[in-house]
């Protein structure tokens, strides 16, 4: 089959979470699986020198967007890699911005822009996808481009699939401006399709409206985002279009993300010498971030945007409770001030025993994989969690709260049974997350036998692509035979 994959974000290109880990790696893992995929992506101008570079310049056309009566400019830049083909969409006007996302003000047209000149840019290349792949609200104008005015062009007769990445991002502003720059027909403004309210339109609701199936990256999110708690104020929408919507978790791209051949990391290491090498990493780790070093000591990691999302209030109310004489916190991450600066106190509190690093650094965040004992995740919730995912498969134990993806990739410890992969607790709440990781140090400090076999089972854990993109290909299949 052939997929066209429509996003805002792509690893290496440009990244600020875990969409752009999975547009790059789930049409690799799909092209491993013969289909043939392109990749529609912004050419910003923050895409870095060496991969602007490697771009091939493959046409320009003009196009009608707004109300404007003016003709705007769309450049295709093509870069081929792995069996993939990215297209870049090129108009300094609307992407010339130091970052992907800055505000509404901007990204509202940005992105009415963007998904027109995706779809435009597929017929003039000529190349008619069996199915559109949009991700996340900033492609969710497609669907309805696609079935209104570009209803009578070769690409129509694509069927059109919306992943949900993260449902609390949705794209809305108001009716006026959103007719001026989509110039969508008025009959999309109703209630049950675009708008909300008199005032506000909202493009992810008229996306999930005009596609053929709704998927999301995990199962219990699926169904987490039908109720009211976790909806989004979409959960009514969602329930009614519930027939077309599914999960399918996330996995993790295994050339990037393997301890084994890793070159960012001080010592590789596999399922036989993770007990030997793994220790030579938190050294390592202790080392570069000025902690105390010894390895007998239990180092908790946690790497995330630093967001409401991802329960650091929850953190933040216990961190004194965790860090003891046995135990050093690394953190990794940017967003909130109050969040960046409170973790800036404690680094401060708690000299060598807790580092804030508030930056956004890949490499620091595969030494942090490499060099940790446990990587905390307590979400508010999750849509499906990657960094989970990333610790385990370097043989970190997760301490997780179990929502969305978190729950269905991490199984409880069972001490009885000896199984499972990490330490959970369900409601969000502080002193639930302090035991869970007490329960996990007490495992590490008391049971180092059974916490060692869960390292090697959470390595040998399969967290890849394979399985997952096997079922979007199926799903592909399934929407385009009937
Ligand atoms: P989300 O998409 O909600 O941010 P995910 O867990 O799906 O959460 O993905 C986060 C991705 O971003 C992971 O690849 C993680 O390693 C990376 N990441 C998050 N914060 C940082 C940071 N400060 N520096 C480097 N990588 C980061
Ligand atoms: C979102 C979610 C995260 C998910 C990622 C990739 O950013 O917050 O849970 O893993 O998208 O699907």
């Amino acid at each position: 089959r052939s997929v066209a994959f429509i996003g805002s974000e792509c690893y290496p290109f440009v990244k600020t979470g875990g969409l752009g880990d999975v547009m790059y790696a789930l049409p690799k893992a799909l092209a491993k699986q013969n289909c043939d995929v392109k990749v529609i992506l912004p050419r910003y101008a923050c895409i870095p020198q060496e991969y602007q570079e490697k771009m091939v310049f493959k046409g320009a056309f003009d196009m009608d967007l707004c109300s404007d009566g003016r003709s705007y400019y769309v450049g295709i830049m093509e870069y081929v890699w792995d069996g993939v083909v990215y297209d870049f969409i090129d108009n300094m006007e609307f992407f010339s911005n130091g970052n992907p996302y800055t505000n509404l003000v901007d990204d509202i047209p940005k992105f009415c822009y963007f998904g027109k000149a995706a779809l435009a840019a597929l017929n003039f290349m000529d190349w008619e996808p069996d199915v559109i792949h949009c991700h996340d609200w900033q492609a969710s104008l497609v669907p309805l481009y696609l079935r209104t005015m570009f209803n009578n062009t070769p690409i129509a007769n694509a069927k059109v699939i919306m992943t949900i990445h993260n449902l609390r991002f949705q794209g809305v502003y108001n009716i006026e401006t959103l007719k001026y720059w989509t110039n969508l027909p008025d009959y999309v403004f109703n209630k049950d399709c675009m708008t909300e309210n008199w005032l506000d339109a909202n493009m992810l609701k008229g996306g999930l409206t005009y596609c053929n199936a709704i998927t999301t990256v995990s199962n219990t999110y699926a169904g987490e985002i039908q109720t009211p708690e976790y909806g989004e104020g979409l959960d009514a929408h969602l329930r009614y279009h519930s027939g077309k919507l599914r999960g399918i978790v996330n996995g993790i791209d295994y050339d990037i993300f393997n301890p084994a051949t890793d070159p960012m990391i001080s010592v590789h290491y596999d399922l036989s010498n993770v007990l030997e090498n793994k220790p030579k990493n938190k050294r390592a780790l202790q080392e570069e971030l000025g902690l105390q070093v010894d390895e007998n000591k239990f180092v908790i990691g946690l790497i995330s945007r630093l967001t409401d999302q991802k329960g650091l209030d929850l953190v933040n109310q216990i961190l004194p409770q965790i860090v003891d004489d046995f135990t050093e916190v690394v953190i990794l991450g940017t967003g909130q001030p109050e969040y960046e600066d409170s973790f800036r106190y404690y680094e401060n509190a708690y000299k060598g025993r807790v580092c804030a690093n508030i930056m956004y650094d890949e490499t620091r965040s595969h030494h942090i994989y490499a060099g940790c004992d446990a990587l905390l995740v307590p979400s508010r919730f999750e849509p499906c969690g990657l960094t989970q995912l990333i610790g385990m498969h370097y043989g970190d134990i997760p301490i997780v709260r179990e929502t969305g993806g978190l729950k269905d990739t991490v199984e409880p410890y069972n001490e009885y049974a000896n199984t499972g992969n990490g330490f959970t607790f369900d409601r969000y709440d502080a002193g639930l997350l302090l035991d869970a990781i007490n329960r996990a140090k007490t495992f590490y400090f008391t049971n180092r036998w059974c916490f060692d076999e869960m390292v090697q089972r959470n390595m040998d854990k399969d967290v890849s692509w394979e399985n997952s993109a096997k079922q979007y290909r199926d799903l592909y299949v399934a929407l385009t035979t009937d």
